[in-house]
């Protein structure tokens, strides 16, 4: 089926170069996040067909275990790690299997969680903000403060599964997700030149709307422009091997632009939308 004008033209298909992406990722180790369902499933199928070791971390175990037949049917190797990173203690789990598992080359952290909700609708709901946290932000980290001798170790890589609003201007009703996807991007990055250091590569990549089950409950993303997840996958995969550290849609640059420009006609935008939608 064509695909709206709009999406071939903001999310054009890209393709992997199959040689490189087989000599960056054949042989190796690589730990997904998230790897039941969505952007994390499809990067799991697809580098499946390489020769890889996949080690699939997320709470469903089901879906979990059907990817892994897939993987395994492809020819790659799995590995499931049940775990609820809503749970520091399930992060230590986490991190505890991971040791026994050997050489890890690559860590893509994608869990994720994402919540839109206004402030008003959020009074009683602190738990919003430390369930993002504990998945978006506090469990990535501690993952990651426990694989970094292993990284250093196989000279390995880590790529971060950030959210393009990241890179813009905060958004009203987005407080929660856009917090502790932010306090992570900051936090990751801090760290790029001390992970360079050690011999780490640190890459990230900012999506868009990728259709997922992430969006599936927001009326408002029905018909909205979105990336493939099979897309979302092939721009993961191909950052592994390109050499680059970051990974945006190329018309970033003119949300990003306009925000610099004009972050307070962006207040009264921001306050206008609101008072539209509330009344
Ligand atoms: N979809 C988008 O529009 C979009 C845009 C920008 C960035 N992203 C980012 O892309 C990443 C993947 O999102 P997605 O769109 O693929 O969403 P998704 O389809 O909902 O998948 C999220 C994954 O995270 C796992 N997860 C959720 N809660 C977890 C928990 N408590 N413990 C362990 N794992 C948990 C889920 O597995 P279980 O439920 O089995 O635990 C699932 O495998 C996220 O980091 C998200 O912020 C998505």
């Amino acid at each position: 089926m064509q695909r709206p004008l709009a999406e071939r033209l903001l999310f054009p298909p890209q393709q992997v170069n199959e040689t490189k992406l087989a000599k960056a990722v054949n042989g190796k180790t690589i730990v997904v996040s998230g790897a039941s369902f969505g952007i994390g499933h499809a990067l799991c199928l697809l580098l499946s067909r390489y020769d890889t070791h996949l080690v699939l971390i997320a709470r469903t175990e089901e879906a979990m275990s059907i990817l892994a037949k897939s993987i395994e049917a492809n020819g790659s190797r799995a590995t499931i790690i049940v775990a609820d990173l809503y749970q520091i203690d399930d992060a230590e789990a986490v991190l505890a299997r991971l040791a026994t598992i050997g050489a890890i080359d690559i860590f893509i952290s994608n869990a994720g969680k994402s919540i839109m909700r206004p402030l008003v609708q959020s009074l009683a709901r602190y738990q919003d903000i430390t369930r993002t946290n504990s998945l978006n932000y506090l469990a990535p980290v501690k993952i990651l403060l426990g694989l970094t001798p292993l990284l250093t170790r196989s000279k390995g890589m880590i790529i971060n599964v950030s959210a393009l609003n990241v890179l813009l201007l905060p958004a009203p009703n987005w407080a929660a997700y856009q917090a502790s996807k932010t306090a992570f991007d900051q936090w990751f990055r801090c760290n790029w030149a001390e992970w360079k250091q050690l011999g780490i590569t640190a890459k990230s990549i900012y999506f868009p709307l990728v259709k997922t089950r992430m969006i599936a409950p927001n009326p408002k993303y029905t018909h909205a422009p979105a990336m493939e997840v099979q897309q979302a996958a092939i721009r993961i995969a191909k950052l592994i091997y390109q050499d680059k550290s970051v990974s945006k849609p190329w018309w970033a640059i003119f949300p990003q632009t306009a925000g610099f420009l004009a972050s307070k006609l962006w207040n009264a935008y921001s306050f206008h939308h609101i008072s539209r939608h509330s009344s």
